[in-house]
């Protein structure tokens, strides 16, 4: 593995941007190439053969990146291709669903663990068998989301209307008496506070994008692949509306983006 080679992440649009938030913080070295498939977003109403075939695509956009490792910073393209894309790269590949399972298993005192998360990614069931996996007595309640995915692309993190959302999607969950809560779509820690106030304080928000920087940096360790340069030059590239999507970037990571390239995903 060339260990200055850069590190492949992609999502479904900006959400993807809270797994490079994290990966930055924790090895800042490292040189990212993202991509945010903002023109057939949204990925979690979508099946699991049309995610396999975007994800096959990005990956092949990636790897004409000669990236050493590819994170897969999208739960539902993790439920559903992580395993295929595993098989067909020879490199690394990091999913979030696994991470995020682990921290929620840790965090729980109580036993009961929410999952939101898209529609792929909930009837998928995959966060319940990571977390049961586990812990066999842990009871898992889940939660559809669609509409915060729309909501993030919109910017309106702390809307009147992103609660009522939210209030009708939580009132179930919360009879349930849970103790944590898994942000299973990486859009969703963007809307942390607002999430946070309605679900109720004494919840703990569990953010799969810490540990899966984690799980990546031990990767690069494992293999000796740590990058060695110093100043990492990281690339941006969309399907559609580079520049919405750059100024959404500078609110969220801790660079600046100069530079966002609107590319042809279905040529690969
Ligand atoms: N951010 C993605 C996820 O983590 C997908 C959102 C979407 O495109 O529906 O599931």
């Amino acid at each position: 593995m060339e260990s200055n080679a850069p590190i492949g992440v992609f999502d479904s649009g900006v959400g993807g941007l809270t797994v490079v938030r994290e990966i930055m913080r924790q090895i800042p070295g490292e040189e990212i190439i993202y991509f945010g498939d903002t023109a057939r977003l949204p990925y979690g109403s979508k099946s699991k053969e049309t995610i396999i075939g975007f994800s096959r695509q990005i990956v092949k956009f990636l790897r004409t990146k000669e990236v050493k490792a590819i994170v897969i910073a999208c739960n539902t393209a993790s439920a559903f291709a992580l395993e295929t894309i595993s098989q067909e790269n020879e490199i690394p590949v990091v999913g979030v669903v696994g991470p995020g399972a682990k921290v929620a298993v840790e965090a729980t005192k109580n036993g009961k663990i929410g999952v939101i998360g898209t529609f792929g990614t909930v009837n998928s069931n995959i966060y319940t068998q990571y977390i049961r996996d586990i812990n066999a007595d842990i009871q898992v309640f889940s939660k559809a989301c669609p509409l915060f995915v729309p909501l993030v692309e919109e910017g309106w993190l702390y809307d009147p209307v992103t609660i009522e959302v939210a209030e009708r999607y939580f009132s179930e969950l919360k009879s349930y008496g849970i103790d944590t809560m898994v942000l299973g779509c990486t859009h969703y820690p963007l809307l942390r506070h607002t999430l946070q106030k309605v679900i109720g304080e004494e919840v703990t928000l569990v953010n799969p994008a810490y540990e899966t920087a984690i799980s990546l940096k031990r990767v690069l360790q494992e293999n000796n692949a740590l990058r060695k340069d110093a100043l990492p030059e990281h690339q941006f590239y969309v399907s559609d509306g580079a520049e919405r999507f750059q100024s959404f970037a500078n609110t969220i990571l801790p660079c600046r983006v100069i530079e966002t390239t609107d590319i042809n995903i279905e040529k690969y």
